[in-house]
């Protein structure tokens, strides 16, 4: 195909506007898959995403579309996720593409992902085609829509925007047409020497690394000698091809296509996202613009529950990191919880996302301790240093005697929210310790900016704000600096042993309270003993809450029964005296101990 020929484009859209339902239209249109294999939305095609309803990771298909002008096109389409937690694998797809399909809901009009995605389409330059959906249905108010979308865009002109169902198929002909009269052909520059841009990858075990590419100039064919320019190593490429959506191998890929490459690489560090592929003996002389990977928003550790080993938790959360380029690890030791990892996570969905990822597609069981924000902690002299420590893990806070000050990562959040909800989204801001930097008004969506801590977001905000708003707000966050904090660190003990994995940092002023919800939720969720065993919350060396979590005294009493009380009586004095030895004996914590912490509202 010539590279004149080739469109590589994205559908955006507000949740539910019906972005899975054209795209499986268009693959049954170009006739790529039959009305037989469309029964299920192809492209959603990971557990966690049938689970969640959601798409979690971008996907890219190629199609054949034979023009009303008599030409034959290639249509590459890259599906895109939608939560904020994956924006970035949103921004990867979109640099792969040069167009986007803005699909709005007609009997719900402009939406707040569909501005937040419109956002995103216009900041990496691409051409965007309006298209209003659901026009067979009752409720639909096109004119309304219509207008909608001028006021957001006064670019888009009438004709410009198209009107369809995506459910029964009218008009989505005119789709077909627009995407290669609008969307420009990959740009063809004089280098002819081999480009490709490496905007995603996945593991197999058996053929490496396989990394899905769009290329920017050159060829690309199967043993070919090639050179990775950021890592500046080489191989070979084993095959290469396109998705149809089932991977399907081709002879070459050229210039402006998209597809992927086997590279028998079985070290699964050995390609990054972003990277630059070009050929061995002819290199192309500059690398792409790197992409730069997104900061981690929360860390939590990730630990071998029973029947998972530690080696096996290794190889998982290796390979897939090298699928989600967003997620980070280092492993890390914990006193209660022996050898694990400390990961970083986009958000809180994000995470969870990961943990069922590793139980789906590896078998492996994990037990996750509660997220926290990173911290920046400068030291007093004597033990003060250039630089400050970055802590990642509560449990490596330094002892409170010795900080300076402190300070946490701060992101710049833009929330998009019908009028309706503007004061709850204000006041949840405000509960959090928002500062509001902007407030913009367009029509009956407003888009508020709060500079946000990121450990105030990490947790529920985000359920929060969705369920203040019945679902309709947007958030979309981004780093923006270190600010000065005053956060303390509360340890846990139980049966008077510190459990490091219990660690938690919190604001000063909170701290009483948050304890006192902790221990209270801890006294139910940590597994009980024949004897009470104390639950002590500790901040800077005092106990500020304690609780004593009930024995299973019936079964002693049970035991004692048959015994006269004086036993009854000994047997319990027994279990008491012994206490300060099961301290240091190994408390089995259930994932409910660690998720008290984060269920503290
Ligand atoms: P997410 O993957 O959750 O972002 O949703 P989506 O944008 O992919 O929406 P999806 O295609 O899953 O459609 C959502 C709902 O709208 C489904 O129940 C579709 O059947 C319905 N739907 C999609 N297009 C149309 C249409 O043109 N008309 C009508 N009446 N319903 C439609």
């Amino acid at each position: 195909m010539k590279t004149a020929n080739i469109r590589n484009f994205a559908i955006i859209a507000h949740i539910d506007h019906g972005k899975s339902t054209l795209a499986d239209r268009i693959m049954e249109q170009t006739e790529t898959v039959s009305e037989r294999e469309l029964s299920a939305q192809l492209l959603d095609s990971m557990e966690v995403e049938q689970a969640h309803g959601v798409t979690v990771k971008s996907r890219s298909v190629r199609n054949f579309y034979h023009g009303d002008d008599g030409q034959e096109y290639e249509y590459n389409l890259i599906d895109t996720p939608g939560h904020v937690d994956f924006s970035y694998e949103v921004s990867k797809s979109l640099a792969a593409t040069d167009g986007a399909i803005l699909l709005v809901d007609a009997t719900q009009g402009v939406q707040a992902q569909t501005i937040a995605n419109l956002r995103l389409a216009v900041k990496h330059k691409l051409t965007i085609i309006p298209v209003i959906n659901k026009i067979d249905s009752a409720s639909a108010d096109i004119a309304a829509t219509e207008a909608q979308l001028r006021a957001l865009r006064p670019e888009f002109k009438d004709t410009e925007i198209l009107k369809i169902s995506a459910k029964t198929g009218q008009n989505v002909h005119q789709v077909l047409e627009a995407i290669y009269q609008r969307i420009p052909a990959p740009a063809e520059g004089n280098d002819q020497a081999l480009k490709a841009l490496v905007f995603d990858s996945q593991y197999d075990p058996y053929q490496g690394i396989i990394a899905e590419i769009r290329l920017i100039a050159g060829q690309l064919q199967a043993g070919q000698k090639l050179l990775l320019m950021n890592e500046n190593s080489t191989f070979t490429a084993q095959t290469v091809g396109i998705y149809r959506p089932n991977m399907q191998a081709v002879k070459t890929l050229k210039t402006g296509e998209v597809g992927y490459l086997v590279t028998g690489l079985k070290d699964i560090n050995a390609i990054q996202v972003g990277e630059t592929i070009t050929d061995f003996e002819h290199p192309t002389q500059e690398a792409l613009p790197n992409f730069q990977p997104p900061q981690s928003m929360v860390y939590a550790g990730l630990y071998p529950k029973e029947g998972t080993s530690y080696e096996a938790l290794k190889q998982a959360i290796s390979k897939l990191a090298l699928n989600d380029a967003a997620f980070h690890y280092t492993p890390e030791q914990s006193e209660a919880l022996d050898a694990g990892f400390r990961c970083g996570f986009l958000g809180i969905f994000h995470l969870q996302i990961i943990q069922e990822r590793l139980h789906d597609e590896y078998n492996v069981e994990v037990l996750t301790t509660a997220p926290n924000a990173t911290y920046h902690v400068y030291l007093k002299e004597p033990d003060a240093r250039k630089e400050y420590l970055t802590i990642t893990n509560p449990a490596k806070f330094p002892d409170f005697a010795k900080i300076d000050y402190v300070t946490e990562s701060y992101v710049k959040a833009v929330i998009t929210t019908p009028n309706d909800y503007l004061g709850a989204v204000m006041k949840l801001c405000e509960q959090h310790f928002g500062e509001m930097v902007d407030l913009d008004n367009q029509q009956e969506l407003v888009t508020l900016t709060y500079k946000l801590p990121v450990s105030e977001i990490a947790y529920n905000f985000f359920n929060s704000l969705k369920s203040i708003t019945h679902g309709y707000a947007t958030l979309d966050t981004e780093f923006l600096d270190f600010e000065l904090v005053d956060v303390v660190k509360i340890q846990i003990q139980i049966n008077y042993a510190p459990v490091d994995a219990l660690d938690i940092l919190v604001p000063r002023q909170n701290a009483a309270q948050i304890a006192h919800k902790l221990v209270e939720k801890l006294k139910y969720t940590v597994p009980r003993r024949l004897y009470p065993m104390p639950v002590q919350a500790i901040v800077e060396n005092k106990a500020i809450a304690r609780v004593d979590v009930p024995p299973l005294r019936k079964n002693a009493a049970v035991n004692g029964e048959k015994r006269s009380i004086s036993k009854k009586q000994q047997l319990l004095r027994r279990q008491s005296l012994n206490k300060r030895q099961a301290a240091r004996s190994d408390i089995k914590l259930p994932q409910s101990v660690f998720d008290a912490v984060l269920n503290l509202d």
